[in-house]
């Protein structure tokens, strides 16, 4: 249930001071990642919370949106995109820059990343200020993709990115 999976989610978080940069609280998802029931729990969480026939694609965003992208993808058996940091896609792309929490960077998908009209599903671990999904609910937009939902394992809630994401809706499994 929610109220189980986001205890899940709160026990396996940890507080990490000081990174990237002084000032940042990271929140460290890996000990959830790393504990294979509890991961699993979470990504049928994810796909329940949707509903599997909700979505056509999954997309992840760089770098563990991606996990959780190609495990939801292979249990539903829909295919996983990557929206990815600046350079590092190969061929031509739509590009979004953002301000992130620390500093500033670009995303980027593919330009023939999706069938048009597919139903998305877009997952990361954090949602902090929402620069980052902001710009990649964006760039599935300009590539012809629909976007189904956006689903977060954390929720910073204090930085107000659901506001920035409006009135697009937020799935956080757990929000602080
Ligand atoms: C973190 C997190 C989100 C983003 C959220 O990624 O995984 O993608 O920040 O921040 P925002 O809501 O303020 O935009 P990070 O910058 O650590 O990049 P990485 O996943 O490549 O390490």
């Amino acid at each position: 249930s929610g109220p189980e999976v986001a205890q899940l989610v709160a026990s396996r978080v940890l507080d990490v001071p000081d990174f990237p940069q002084p000032g940042v609280m990271f929140k460290d998802l890996m000990p959830l990642f790393a504990d294979g029931a509890v991961f699993r729990e979470v990504i049928d969480g994810i796909i329940a919370y949707h509903g599997r026939d909700s979505f056509d694609t999954v997309a992840g965003i760089e770098a563990r949106g991606f996990v959780l992208a190609a495990a939801i993808a292979y249990a539903t058996g829909v295919g996983v995109v990557p929206v990815r940091k600046a350079g590092k896609l190969p061929r031509a792309t739509h590009a979004a820059s953002y301000a992130l929490e620390y500093g500033e960077a670009t995303l980027e998908v593919h330009q023939d990343a999706f069938t048009a009209g597919h139903r998305v599903l877009v997952v990361d671990d954090v949602l902090a200020t929402g620069g980052t999904a902001e710009a990649t609910l964006d760039l599935v937009e300009r590539a012809g993709g629909t976007v189904a939902g956006f689903t977060v394992l954390l929720e910073l809630g204090f930085l107000d990115g659901r506001e920035r994401l409006a009135p697009r809706p937020v799935h956080a499994l757990l929000t602080v």
